[in-house]
Order: C-alpha cells, then structure tokens, then sequence
C-alpha cells in the first residue's frame, strides 16, 4: 500500500499520469486488459484528461464497479457520466451494469455474462480485473458497498443490487470478493474528510467504514490523495 501524493501538481493531471502508466505496462504484457471504474465525480475529471493519452485503447475493456438503478440518460448514471467524458471518446469496449428495458436482475446476468466470456476467473470464481478504480465516500463507502447495507456480507456473487436505505434508494454493485480479486487496486479520494477517513482505516484496528475490510485483505491497495 503506498500514497501517491501529488504535491504541487494538479491532482487531475497526477493521477492521469499514473493511471497511463499503470495501464501501458498492462497493455504490454497482455492482449486484453480488463479495467473496472467507479462512478462519483472524482474520476471525471481525471478520465477526461486520460482520453488523451497515447494507449492502445483497443486491448482495453472497461467495466463498471457500481452503478444508479437508473436510465442511462439519466444525469445519475454512472456509466451515462463517464461516457460523456470518456467511453464516447475511446475505442475501448465498455459494459454498463444497467440494460433499458430489462429489469436489474436480468442486465446483472448479462453483465457477468461478459464477464465469464471474456475474463480469466481465479479458483474462488471471481474475475480478474487487472486493474479496479475506486473512490470512497465521507462515510468510508466504496463501490455501492455502503455502511450497514446487506451487500456488505455477499460473498460468493459477483455482482448484487443493493438496497442503500441512506440513499432511499437500491445500487448495483461488485462485491467484496470480486473487487479484492483484482490484480491492482487504486483508490482515488480528495478532501479532509477523506484523508481523516483513509488515517483512521490505516491506524484503528477496526472501523465501520466499509473501505476498511478492503484494506485489511489488500495491503497493497494504491491511494492518490488530493487536496
Ligand atoms: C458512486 C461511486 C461511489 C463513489 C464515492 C465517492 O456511484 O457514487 O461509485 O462509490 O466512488 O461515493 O464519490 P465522489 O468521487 O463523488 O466523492
């Protein structure tokens, strides 16, 4: 586990430069490179910087990590937000969690669907994400894997709906196992409340930020810590 810390250099710009190099030195040692990015507003800007980078865009499949049950028109969709900035820029294959005209559970099937056609699986049955983009919230959520939500104790699917009673509303989202099944984890947060947040996960022994259990099962998960 290890900060990069962007000092004088604009947030944005620092982690477009280390996501490019990340995803380059996994574009050169496989054919299809597998990438999973969370919704939220920290990555925006960011993906809106990377879509200008030189990589090869056609080795690279992108998946979400979570996702509003919502049209993907709708200004909350995750994937209809990233594909303004980024997918509808890119030559990359991208897969959204949500399907109009089909329910939750069906566009999920789907989804994994893709998953289990294209992806390497590891022995517990979880997809190998060679590369998993995290943001966390205040309350130390990550994915839609929100404090006191049921999806918190799902270990064996991959993906779930999960009915967030803060939110007054159901996510969709990766589970615990699929995300800490991946071969790099990054998170990207910004903030004091967040760096308050990220202080405690690496000193207490326990918390209640879901975050947390992630951190304990990957010590090597990657943080870029902005102002
Ligand atoms: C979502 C995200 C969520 C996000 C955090 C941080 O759908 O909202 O996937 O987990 O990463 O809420 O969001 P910000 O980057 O907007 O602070």
């Amino acid at each position: 586990m290890f900060i990069a810390m962007p000092s004088e250099q604009d947030y944005e710009l620092a982690a477009a430069d280390y996501l490019e190099k990340v995803i380059a030195e996994a574009c050169k040692t496989k054919e299809k490179v597998f990438i999973a990015l969370s919704g939220g507003s920290t990555p925006l800007p960011i993906l809106e910087e990377l879509k200008e980078r030189d990589l090869n865009w056609e080795q690279i499949h992108f998946f979400m990590v979570d996702e509003r049950t919502v049209p993907l028109n709708n200004p909350e969709s995750n994937f209809g937000a990233i594909s303004e900035v980024f997918f509808n820029h890119i030559s990359s294959k991208c897969y959204s969690m949500v399907q109009e005209g089909k329910s939750t559970n069906e566009a999920i099937t789907r989804y994994e669907s893709f998953m289990k056609d294209l992806m390497h699986f590891n022995h517990d049955g979880f997809p190998v994400f060679d590369l998993i983009l995290l943001g966390m919230g205040d309350d130390g959520h990550t994915a839609s894997l929100f404090p006191g939500t049921i999806a918190l104790k799902e270990n064996n699917k991959i993906v779930v709906e999960n009915n967030v009673p803060q939110l007054g509303t159901s996510r969709i989202t990766l589970t615990y196992p699929a995300i800490i099944s991946a071969e790099k984890i990054i998170v990207l947060i910004k903030g004091e409340t967040k760096k308050k947040v990220y202080n405690e996960i690496h000193t207490k022994a326990e918390t209640k930020y879901p975050m947390h259990k992630i951190v304990l099962e990957r010590e090597d998960v990657i943080w870029i810590v902005g102002d």
